[in-house]
């Protein structure tokens, strides 16, 4: 390692044990609120939650599988201020629970008889997906609330949105809605977020490409390398909502017209990107800034942006043998007039890690690299709507499913978690993806050489995720009983630069096999400079721990439990027995919710 070993900042709680009890545990001397779980309502006619809520409904409360969040304080206030947050997707077999004669398919997908959908159920669905904006505030009690409020706003797979950098209005993205390429609806699949240096939220589009059906025999590498194929059903099947109306069609890009202009099949291109969202202006429309590349974006994290320099942000790409991506402004940072126009100019790199621990930034652009139109990449559009197909291309290094980053305040390291990779054999073993059939995921970091901008960098691996000897923490020693861990996920750095590590063993494996010993998803937090590694919160059952968001005054934390119960069987299901019954409780389906953490003394979490 390169790090100047400090004493870093305090792990003051005492940690708690693994858990396989359906409830959120905290510390001792900390407590725990639910907010705003799923069906919440925040904005409109607020219609109270109801299991069979219909579609309009759940277009005014808060969505479902709570995931990426910040919380934007209003006038600093660290008890006022608006909650932004991803809704990355739902479960169809819960939301439509209470209707009658439902039928689902081998995942869990209702559909009538004949293979189309009720139009009011995909209604809901895509409503309870995109991004609520929300104004929460503390009361003297302590206890924080919904605040009903003009700011509050639900964006959905409904939204319309802008399209904006080098793709926009380009062949790529031209469809019958926007015959001129400028604009698309709605974003799904929202994974982690991101809080630009001008205050504005991100979300990323992840696993955006199941919503999509193609029946076209030819498919090219603009959807092909995105995992969309021939096939006239996607995960979803919005498109066969009965009623046909265009706004469901949209999601089968089967070519049916003479051109692009007739039909959607370049729908799914306008999908895969990081969307910028103003949560002070209610009225603003969403902006996908696509020199950010297309694939699947767990998120994106800003370096500290310095006066007069290049804004810069990096992202990873949660599929298995995928990247990690670094974004650098073309123009400068000034604070006074910042703004997401700079993320519309730069260049786009792609990481290769070397085994003697230094590390190089490939540019993504026209000419560099032998990106060239004779190897296949017209110019920067085309690069940039074939990210993957580019980064291939250039050489950069196959990760364990990149997850979330997040930046040292102090010194500028970055970290990202690698979350696992069932499918790595021995052959394709290398420094940074060290371990073949990896199970367990790690952590790697790296601090740039001389500048955020640099186009090199010094990595190492913080942790390596796991139980027994398989398992390394920074000092070198196997992961002892308070910092066992599996698949890193969530990753957040605070002002006094805790490392905060939330897990993501998935639902079908949780406390079975090699997972056992690491109970319920759970989250952490670490010492950057000693490797320290302590629990801090455990989740109930089948969820996974995600997204976090902390006050100014470092007082207050908001975590998410998503898909509580996921791993509930379909038999189980039909019997009326879900796995979980949080937050509520008796025999109720779970749902997705918001855990504030607070401290007994008012004190700021963690130290
Ligand atoms: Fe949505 Fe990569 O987790
Ligand atoms: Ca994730
Ligand atoms: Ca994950
Ligand atoms: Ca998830």
């Amino acid at each position: 390692g390169q790090t100047q070993r400090g004493t870093g900042p305090t792990l003051g709680f005492t940690p708690i044990p693994t858990s396989t009890a359906d409830t959120v545990v905290v510390p001792q001397g900390y407590r725990s609120q639910i907010l705003i779980p799923w069906g919440t309502p925040i904005t409109g006619d607020y219609p109270e939650f109801a299991p069979d809520n219909d579609g309009e409904a759940q277009a005014q409360q808060t969505g479902s599988h709570h995931d990426g969040m910040h919380f934007f304080a209003i006038d600093g206030s660290s008890q006022d201020g608006l909650l932004v947050l991803n809704h990355e997707y739902v479960e169809p077999r819960f939301m439509h629970a209470a209707a009658s004669g439902l039928t689902l398919d081998s995942e869990g997908f209702p559909q009538n008889e004949d293979g189309s959908r009720d139009p009011d159920q995909v209604l809901r669905e895509m409503n309870g997906h995109g991004v609520s904006v929300i104004r929460i505030r503390q009361s003297e009690s302590g206890q924080w609330g919904v605040v009903r409020d003009d700011f509050n706003r639900r964006i959905t797979a409904r939204t319309p949105m802008m399209l904006s950098g080098p793709v926009a209005g380009t062949e790529h993205v031209r469809t019958k809605y926007s015959p001129d390429g400028t604009m698309t609806r709605g974003t799904q699949n929202n994974c982690s977020s991101g809080v630009t240096p001008w205050n504005t939220y991100m979300a990323a589009e992840e696993n955006w490409s199941g919503y999509f059906a193609n029946e076209d025999t030819e498919i090219d590498r603009r959807q092909s390398r995105y995992g969309i194929e021939t096939r006239d059903t996607g995960r979803w099947n919005w498109h066969r909502a009965a009623g046909g109306d265009d706004e469901f069609i949209r999601f089968d890009a089967t070519s049916r017209g003479a051109s692009a202009e007739d039909d959607y099949r370049n729908e799914p291109n306008t999908f895969g990107y990081m969307v910028e969202i103003d949560p002070f202006d209610p009225d603003s429309t969403p902006v996908k800034r696509t020199h950010l590349g297309r694939f699947a974006h767990e998120g994106v994290i800003f370096a500290p942006a310095v006066e007069g320099k290049p804004v810069v942000c990096y992202s990873g790409d949660d599929s298995r043998f995928e990247y990690i991506y670094k974004f650098v402004s073309a123009q400068p940072y000034h604070a006074a007039s910042a703004d997401g126009s700079l993320l519309d100019e730069g260049t786009l790199y792609v990481a290769r890690f070397n085994d003697d621990g230094s590390g190089e930034w490939l540019a993504l652009a026209p000419g560099k690299n032998g990106l060239t139109p004779e190897n296949g990449f017209a110019d920067l559009a085309d690069i940039l709507v074939n990210t993957r197909s580019a980064a291939d291309h250039v050489g950069a290094t196959k990760m364990d499913r990149p997850e979330w980053g997040a930046v040292d305040p102090e010194n500028g390291y970055v970290y990202f978690t690698l979350t696992n990779n069932s499918k790595r054999e021995e052959d394709q073993l290398d420094a940074a993806n060290p371990r073949a059939a990896n199970g367990f995921g790690q952590i790697v970091r790296w601090q740039e050489d001389g500048s955020q901008e640099a186009e090199r960098f010094q990595w190492e691996l913080f942790v390596l995720a796991g139980d027994g000897e398989d398992s390394r923490d920074l000092a070198g020693n196997p992961l002892g009983e308070e910092a066992l861990l599996a698949c890193p996920d969530g990753l957040c750095i605070d002002a006094d630069r805790r490392v905060w590590i939330q897990t993501d063993i998935s639902d079908s494996s949780v406390n079975d096999g090699i997972y056992t010993p690491f109970g319920n998803n759970q989250m952490l937090a670490a010492n950057p400079e000693t490797g320290e590694i302590k629990r801090f919160l455990t989740g109930p059952i089948g969820q996974e721990i995600t997204g976090m968001a902390i006050t100014p005054d470092q007082r207050t934390m908001f975590i998410n439990v998503q898909h509580p119960g996921a791993n509930t069987s379909a038999e189980d299901f039909a019997q009326g027995r879900y796995l979980s019954h949080w937050p509520e409780g008796g025999d109720t389906f779970p749902r997705s919710a918001t855990v504030v953490i607070t401290r007994e003394d008012g004190g700021v979490i963690g130290t």
